[in-house]
């Protein structure tokens, strides 16, 4: 543990990626896959993103909800006050076909809505405190039912979470863009994180 599951040089944190380095970076982890070795949690060797402004966040949601993986997932968002975790909750939900308002759970702790055939459940942990909440709220039948969730602040509410399919790190840079790290947790988060890096590389591509 502790050592990069990858084989290959290791990127640095921080380190941005050209699109033929996601391209690599990628190769290595299906090849990972490939002998079906578990892939690890770890912060170097996770390759980043850039999003230069939102419309870059828009395309990455869009990307995301053409995935049939993300139905079932549970994404754990994580970075600073403003950096643009619920900017990315509105776009992905939005094109996944919820209409209206997409308000900040930051109050309700979680937002429901429900559309053909998928549930979905938008938390936000901030004000998180008691962990008997947890229970008396039902979250816990809520992340074992079928949908997608995903929780803003989930380090509030560590220890009751199950493990994310994709932890999604964003980090706010001088100039406003926004670097974001995509970390597996699970297979499908893996398949969520790879075809995001295709997607990323195939857009740089053009
Ligand atoms: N990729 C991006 N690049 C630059 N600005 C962004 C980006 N994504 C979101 N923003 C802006 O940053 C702010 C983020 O607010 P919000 O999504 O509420 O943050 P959080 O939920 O992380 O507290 C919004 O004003 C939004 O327009
Ligand atoms: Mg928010």
């Amino acid at each position: 543990m502790g050592e990069s599951q990858f084989p290959g040089p290791a990127l640095q944190q921080g380190e941005q990626l050209s699109a033929v380095a996601v391209t690599a970076t990628l190769s290595q982890v299906l090849s990972a896959v490939d002998r079906h070795r578990p892939i690890v949690e770890s912060a170097i060797g996770s390759p980043s993103l850039q999003w230069a402004g939102e419309e870059d966040t828009a395309a990455f949601a869009a990307h995301w909800a053409t995935r049939p993986e993300i139905r079932d997932a549970f994404i754990a968002l994580q970075g600073d006050l403003g950096v643009g975790k619920t900017t990315l909750v509105r776009h992905l939900l939005q094109a996944l076909g919820v209409a209206g308002r997409i308000k900040s759970p930051t109050y309700a702790v979680v937002e429901p809505y429900e559309l053909p055939g998928l549930s979905i459940w938008h938390f936000d942990f901030y004000r998180f405190s008691d962990p008997r909440e947890w229970e008396e709220a039902g979250f816990r039948d809520l992340f074992a039912s079928p949908g997608l969730k995903i929780a803003e602040w989930p380090d509030k509410a560590a220890g009751m979470l199950p493990v994310a399919d994709v932890v999604v790190q964003i980090r706010a840079q001088d100039d406003a863009s926004r670097e974001v790290w995509l970390r597996p947790g699970t297979a499908r988060g893996t398949a969520l994180v790879q075809s995001a890096l295709f997607h990323a590389a195939e857009e740089a591509r053009r």
